[in-house]
């Protein structure tokens, strides 16, 4: 399974077999990162097209936060909710069926929103943006975006990658998909009506922060 299928026929299982043997040390990394940037350590926190849990269930490791773990595919949420019952945070983890597009949450409720390698497959950006703008808490972030981590992640990953699909066989990883530059975030943005907002484009990763 690649990216590339992720929002068309999918193969969720190839996809977290990725997540768990190469992906692995961009979730702690990550949820580390995000709540450094939020910084909180309590709440409500929404894993966006959360896929196997990885990195939402990092944020729970890290924190005190209660954790809302939402893809549209059910294997997905079936695999993050083993998951979480794996790591002993069943308890403080959610799985929940729900569309970037349309948030199945109430008003104001995340603290925390945090989404890695899943906006590229939203079909309507500026309509998730103002959901995730409709969601957070007052004083609440989302990080929304993609990344491959340190130079020595994304060295080791897609080496490791380069093993299992051929568009990473050059050792780099395949180009973005259209419509992900800052530019079109920002125009998606405006249109979302978000005006609290920056983009941060660092070597560890590119992403769209609201609020915060
Ligand atoms: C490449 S995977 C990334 C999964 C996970 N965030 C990670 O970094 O391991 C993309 C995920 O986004 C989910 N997804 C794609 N479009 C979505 C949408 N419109 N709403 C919710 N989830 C979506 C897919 O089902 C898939 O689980």
């Amino acid at each position: 399974m690649t990216q590339e299928t992720m929002d068309g026929p999918m193969d969720p299982e190839g996809f977290l077999s990725i997540a768990r043997e190469v992906f692995a040390p961009l979730y702690p990394f990550y949820a580390g990162q995000f709540l450094d940037w939020s910084g909180l350590r309590r709440g409500l926190c929404l894993d966006l097209g959360c896929g196997g849990g990885d990195l939402g269930l990092a944020v729970a490791g890290q924190s005190d936060f209660t954790v809302v773990l939402m893809d549209r595919s059910p294997v997905m949420l079936a695999a993050s909710a083993r998951l979480a019952r794996e790591r002993g945070l069943q308890g403080r983890a959610l799985p929940l069926a729900g569309d970037a597009c349309a948030l199945p949450l109430a008003d104001g409720c995340a603290d925390l929103i945090v989404s890695r390698g899943s906006l590229m497959f939203w079909p309507d950006l500026p309509r998730a943006f103002a959901e995730v703008r409709r969601v957070l808490s007052p004083g609440g972030t989302a990080c929304l975006g993609g990344g491959l981590g340190t130079a020595e992640m994304r060295q080791d990953i897609c080496r490791k990658m380069a093993g299992r699909d051929p568009r990473w066989a050059s050792g780099s990883p395949p180009p973005p998909r259209p419509g992900t530059s800052p530019r079109n975030h920002e125009k998606a943005l405006r249109e979302a009506g978000v005006t609290r907002y920056r983009i941060v484009r660092e070597d560890t990763g590119h992403w769209v922060v609201i609020g915060g």
